[in-house]
């Protein structure tokens, strides 16, 4: 079991409704949040403020999002400045549906968590090798690369979580194996260690996410190096997300 606090995210994506949401967030209400375990949920923008204001203070907020500047000419941004503005004091960046549809690159992803951690919003960073990648045993370069991709542009990883998400186990139901996920989480932590500094490899939580479910999520907390999960589908169920953020106990 790992010995960093259990970090569990729950990522809504583009789902929800006025009235989805209402009933979203009296059933998070209703989940103690066990000791030495951190519960963030991402609505969609549109909702946080909501959210927010309803939402017990144990749970924290996030967004799915944020831009490189403060405020300006970026029609359709949010920056987080503006969420912090709205007591929101998480967001998540580089998740592999942005990098895919949205073109946004290793630096792009580098830039965006440096720029929040600046404006006081600590990060989830994405990243995860896609289905290819894997099969051609390119794994540990690709998720390296971009976990460089941010190392070259922030140098205090305190308020930084990284979710190892593979792009395969995203949305598909083929979650990855314990041992599976805890080989890359460890090649993570070493290459960390190397690049970064043995401080930061040790401390900093690395998640995993790609079809955690009510089932799964306690063999995969079993793992040291597993220190909690980025939830997609079972997050909009409160009673499976209730299950998951109680997996490590
Ligand atoms: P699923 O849990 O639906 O596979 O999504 C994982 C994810 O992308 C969380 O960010």
């Amino acid at each position: 079991m790992s010995p960093r606090n259990f970090f569990i995210g729950g990522n809504w994506k583009m789902n929800g409704s006025v009235a989805q949401v209402k009933s979203l967030v009296e059933g998070l209400n209703k989940i103690n949040v066990p000791a030495q375990t951190e519960v963030v949920v991402a609505p969609p923008a549109l909702y946080i403020d909501r959210v927010r204001a309803n939402l017990k203070k144990e749970i924290g907020v996030a967004a799915q999002n944020s831009y490189v500047k403060a405020s300006g000419a970026y029609t359709g941004e949010i920056s987080p400045e503006q969420l912090k503005d709205l007591g929101i004091d998480w967001v998540i960046l580089g998740h592999s549906e942005r990098r895919e549809y949205f073109g946004e690159s290793d630096e792009f992803v580098g830039e965006k968590t440096a720029h929040a951690l600046k404006a006081g919003v600590s990060v989830i960073a994405c990243i995860g090798e896609k289905l290819e990648e894997r099969e051609a045993n390119v794994t540990a370069d690709v998720v390296t690369r971009q976990l460089k991709g941010v190392a070259d542009k922030i140098n205090d990883w305190t308020n930084v979580v990284v979710a190892y998400e593979p792009v395969w186990a995203i949305g598909t139901g083929k979650v990855a194996t314990p041992e599976q996920a805890e080989e890359v989480h460890v090649t993570l932590r070493n290459w960390l260690s190397t690049n970064v500094s043995k401080e930061v490899a040790d401390s900093v939580r690395i998640i995993y996410g790609g079809s955690v479910n009510a089932k799964n999520a306690a063999e995969l907390a079993t793992k040291p190096n597993i220190d909690g999960f980025l939830v997609g589908g079972a997050s909009l169920k409160p009673d499976d997300f209730n299950t998951i953020v109680q997996a490590r106990l």
